[in-house]
């Protein structure tokens, strides 16, 4: 049983009494039968038996309008934190929201927290957040600039870890994208780059893979975006480093002729 709950990714004590999840569910499907004002389990059809219990509709929740109605990067960071219906979020210690200097021209968009992003809060603080500083340093760059020429700003794609690194799914992705494209919109960055296949797909709309996409420049909704190799491929593979150097030095060009 051990062994199966580390698989599943529950290799983390996250509060410090048990939680008893079945009893939760069985008390929110009973809420939700008293709601559609229907047994839970049974429903009884014209001749009296039993019918098997209808499984859950769970509908997708609007996180459209929920994202819209954000105003400021502060209230979307509350609404994050208050949104409960993203399943990833309930394996989460924390909402990894942003880091950096929000009023930078650069925007870097990374897949979702790991396990060291998860425990502090922050994008990008483990070893791929390590070296994603030294490529910032390495053209002049660093999160925490104040000035907004030579800063950067840093989130993900999900602000929640999924459970054992595992990539995202598309569900995920798709419940949880108008909160990036808000974020976007709010900190209305001058040069955007997502990192790695799930960020660049997800912002370029493309089922092309990162190796071609990196390098190119395109466009989301009239913001220049540079897609590159995220960090970790670039810890596994250091030969791809030569190009993501290239790639710092075309965005490095394009703010300052921005
Ligand atoms: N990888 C990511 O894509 N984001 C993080 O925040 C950390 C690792």
């Amino acid at each position: 049983m051990l062994a199966w709950l580390v698989e599943m990714g529950a290799d983390e004590a996250i509060e410090d009494e048990p939680i008893d999840r079945f009893a939760a569910h069985i008390a929110a499907e009973e809420e939700a039968a008293a709601r559609s004002q229907r047994p839970a389990r049974a429903k009884a059809t014209r001749s009296g038996a039993a019918a098997p219990p209808l499984p859950a509709q769970p509908t997708a929740p609007d996180t459209r309008a929920r994202a819209a109605e954000c105003a400021t990067l502060d209230a979307l960071r509350s609404s994050l934190e208050s949104f409960d219906d993203c399943a990833l979020k309930k394996g989460a210690r924390n909402t990894v929201f942003a880091d950096g200097n929000p009023q930078a021209r650069l925007m870097i968009v990374g897949e979702a927290p790991g396990r060291d992003e998860d425990r502090q809060g922050l994008p990008f603080v483990g070893r791929s957040g390590q070296l994603l500083n030294r490529m910032l340093a390495a053209i002049g760059f660093s999160r925490h600039a104040e000035a907004p020429e030579q800063a950067a700003y840093i989130t993900n794609v999900l602000p929640w870890r999924p459970p054992q690194n595992r990539d995202p799914s598309a569900d995920e992705i798709s419940m949880m994208l108008p909160f990036l494209h808000r974020h976007i919109e709010l900190a209305a960055p001058t040069v955007l780059v997502p990192m790695g296949n799930a960020a660049a797909k997800t912002l370029l709309e493309t089922t092309t893979g990162i190796t071609r996409l990196r390098g190119n420049w395109s466009e989301w909704r009239g913001i220049p975006v540079m897609p590159m190799f995220h960090p970790a491929a670039l810890l596994r593979g250091p030969e791809k480093k030569s190009v993501a150097w290239a790639d710092l030095l075309q965005i490095r060009e394009r703010l300052d002729s921005a």
